[in-house]
């Protein structure tokens, strides 16, 4: 969380775009990336810019199964990102020994994670679950716990969350929009990038 304001939530079908892609984000100033296991292309990304792209810090997001965390691990991923949690990927991924952020919205489930001793987590979906109105009624009684909003999040609204004082990070798609990395464009992603690292 401490790395930059905005983590890229990246979705990639080609392998092959994976190192040029990391390169223009961490040029734009933003090294952590999330690379999504939405798709077969997903381990391979991974491990391409864990060992191609200097400076990025990559991590594996979507880990929903237990046995994703391991795999995320094997491939070089630097930190685990799941949309929600249960006890079983809660142990899977701390099993790594790697950073992790498990996914929340609601109280309850903030409390149920902060009962095993995690106190960062990823708020999803942010905007669909409330939004900055929801993560700032959280501060007041759970202030402990640290969020990385994700879903929902734009650069409109991005300063929105990271002006609380319970939001570490904020993820997004917005980054690397399907028709610039369709084409290469990346000139154009290091510019989103630039704009987004400028909101921290
Ligand atoms: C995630 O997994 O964090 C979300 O898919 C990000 O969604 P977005 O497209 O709304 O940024």
């Amino acid at each position: 969380m401490a790395l930059a304001p905005v983590v890229p939530v990246v979705v990639l079908d080609d392998a092959e775009a994976a190192v040029p892609l990391a390169a223009a984000l961490v040029a734009g100033g933003l090294p952590a990336i999330e690379v999504t296991l939405r798709t077969p292309a997903a381990l391979e990304a991974i491990r391409r810019i864990a060992g191609e792209v200097p400076g990025a810090v990559v991590g594996a997001g979507t880990v929903v199964r237990a046995e994703d965390a391991e795999l995320s691990l094997k491939a070089g991923a630097r930190f685990l990102v799941s949309p929600g949690c249960t006890p079983a990927l809660r142990a899977a991924m701390a099993g790594t020994g790697l950073p992790f952020l498990p996914g929340v919205s609601s109280a309850s489930e903030a409390m149920a994670l902060l009962e095993q001793g995690v106190a960062e987590m990823k708020f999803f979906p942010a905007e669909a679950a409330g939004g900055a109105p929801f993560l700032k009624a959280l501060g007041g009684p759970l202030p402990q716990v640290r969020f990385c909003p994700t879903g929902g999040v734009t650069p409109g609204n991005a300063a929105s969350y990271l002006a609380l004082p319970n939001v570490g990070c904020v993820g997004g798609t917005w980054l690397t929009p399907k028709d610039a990395v369709a084409a290469g464009d990346w000139k154009r992603v290091e510019e989103l990038a630039r704009q987004a690292a400028s909101l921290g």
